[in-house]
């Protein structure tokens, strides 16, 4: 048996497969994109079935340039969150498009239990709020609106399960689990519970027999059917890609903080074994579990980032390329006053206004491509802004913020997430932190290291660091110009 990890990353816009040794190196890497289906405005699908084969696929590539599976001690699973996947236990097809996290059809649905005062308890238990953001009110969308998911329901062969749950039950054909992580996202997993609760699932009209199992985040978790990657490997680590690069960012000491620069921005602060309890509309969500014992983090997660970037490439064709926004934003002094709130699929944490629409404010003649670009960028920091200030009033405040994911590249955002957070930005030469935290929770339910700590102590490789240096009142006035635009939505 060999001692490096496969890592799975099934993320939103492409799936990945990455094999590392037990010390961080990065040996070999494949990727495939995912279509994205939008058939009707709000809506955004994924085929389920394209997941499971361009996952297989990578994973398949990456085996054959290790030299064979006897290269791999273990695998570790990262997946985009929330996305609900229906499929039929008996055939293991899938019965509907998954739908996707970005995904806002259940707003009615979220309005009307709100209505009906369920929010605060749900807070209260799960540490999420009313927001077609999360899995529950998508299967049941899937239960009322397609004839296959409710025959398979009916049958008593019905299973609804986030990515990972998916992958796991293609992989070890049939293994039918959930990590807690992942499970935490679906408004179904009281936070002090160990399993989906009977009336959490009444409440959404999900029936408990078409929900997995909750198991922990590393350990022995399931095993390959030998026949998928040429032998029976293990899976010994599973999790949501933003819990996954919280550990790869070796946030494992409460206040630590990371943020995640994707299509979203996702940022989580380590909350050890406290239960989180936001009263400033933060999310309390399930950071890892080993053994049944749980971390937790507090979590602020925003819809809008790099989207934005690459609405402005392909809607507007305002630049060629998503690396060209830096030297953009370097060629002026300021953005002359443009602002942009990205509010292109309502707003997330802290304002959770799912009907908000994006506004670009400040236009003049002499508004151009550049200041356009750099208020794009500035659209970051703002957001990550609202963020600080309910980390902060929920007694969490960010001593410095890690940061990664693709926009983190950009040097200019890091300096200026620097200077308008007032703290330290520090950012790791390996940007692949969500797949680096799956290989580090894998490592350990592997035993190739005693825990976590370990694990970050032997993996992590070098940091940059950005330090703050603009004026205060640069930073106030910014401050004012955005408060404005965010009222205007
Ligand atoms: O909660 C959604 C998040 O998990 C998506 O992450 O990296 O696929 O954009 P990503």
């Amino acid at each position: 048996m060999g001692e490096r990890i496969l890592v799975l990353d099934a993320g939103t816009t492409s799936t990945r497969a990455m094999l590392f040794g037990a010390d961080g190196a990065l040996h070999h890497m494949a990727q495939r994109e995912l279509t994205q289906h939008y058939p009707k405005p709000g809506w955004v699908e994924h085929d389920a079935d394209e997941i499971w084969r361009r996952t297989l696929a990578c994973a398949q590539d990456v085996v054959a340039k290790a030299g064979g599976p006897g290269a791999v001690a273990a695998i570790g699973i990262a997946n985009q969150r929330e996305t609900v996947v229906a499929w039929d236990r008996n055939s293991g097809e899938p019965l509907a498009r998954a739908i996707v996290w970005q995904d806002r059809r259940t707003a009615p649905l979220c309005a009307e239990l709100k209505a009906a005062g369920h929010e605060d308890a749900l807070h209260r238990r799960t540490g999420l709020v009313l927001d077609p953001y999360f899995s529950a009110t998508k299967m049941r969308w899937l239960l009322d609106n397609e004839a296959a998911v409710r025959a398979a329901a009916e049958r008593r062969a019905l299973a609804l399960g986030t990515v990972e749950s998916w992958l796991v039950f293609k992989l070890s054909g049939g293994a039918f689990v959930s990590d807690a992580s992942n499970a935490s996202r679906t408004l179904l997993l009281p936070l002090e519970g160990a399993q989906f609760d009977p009336g959490l699932c009444a409440l959404f009209g999900v029936p408990p027999a078409a929900l997995a199992e909750v198991v922990d985040t590393h350990g022995m978790l399931a095993r390959t059917s030998g026949d998928i990657l040429g032998a029976s490997i293990p899976i010994c680590g599973l999790a949501g890609d933003q819990q996954a690069a919280t550990v790869g960012q070796g946030c494992l000491a409460p206040g630590e903080t990371k943020a995640t620069y994707g299509t979203g921005a996702f940022v989580l602060t380590n909350q050890g074994d406290a239960v989180p309890r936001s009263t400033h509309r933060l999310l309390g969500t399930v950071l890892t579990q080993r053994d049944g014992k749980r971390r937790f983090a507090l979590e602020g997660a925003v819809f809008v980032a790099g989207s934005l970037v690459q609405w402005l490439r392909d809607s507007l064709g305002l630049i060629g390329s998503a690396a060209e926004t830096e030297a953009l934003a370097r060629s002026i002094p300021d953005s002359g006053e443009v602002t942009i709130v990205p509010a292109l699929s309502g707003l997330g944490a802290p304002h959770w206004r799912a009907e908000a629409r994006g506004v670009i404010a400040g236009l003049s003649f002499s508004s151009g491509r550049a200041q356009i670009a750099r208020a794009a960028l500035e659209a970051m920091a703002h957001q990550t802004h609202d963020l600080a200030d309910a980390f902060a009033a929920d007694g969490a405040p960010w001593q410095s913020l890690r940061i990664d994911g693709g926009m983190s590249a950009n040097d200019w955002m890091a300096q200026d997430l620097a200077d308008m957070l007032d703290i330290e930005v520090e950012r790791p030469d390996f940007v692949e932190t969500t797949a680096f935290g799956a290989a580090m929770l894998a490592a350990v339910g592997a035993r190739l290291h005693p825990s976590l700590e370990d694990a970050v102590g032997a993996m992590r490789g070098k940091v940059r660091r950005f330090e703050p240096s603009l004026a205060p009142e640069r930073r106030a006035e910014r401050l004012v110009r955005w408060r404005k635009a965010l009222a205007a939505v």
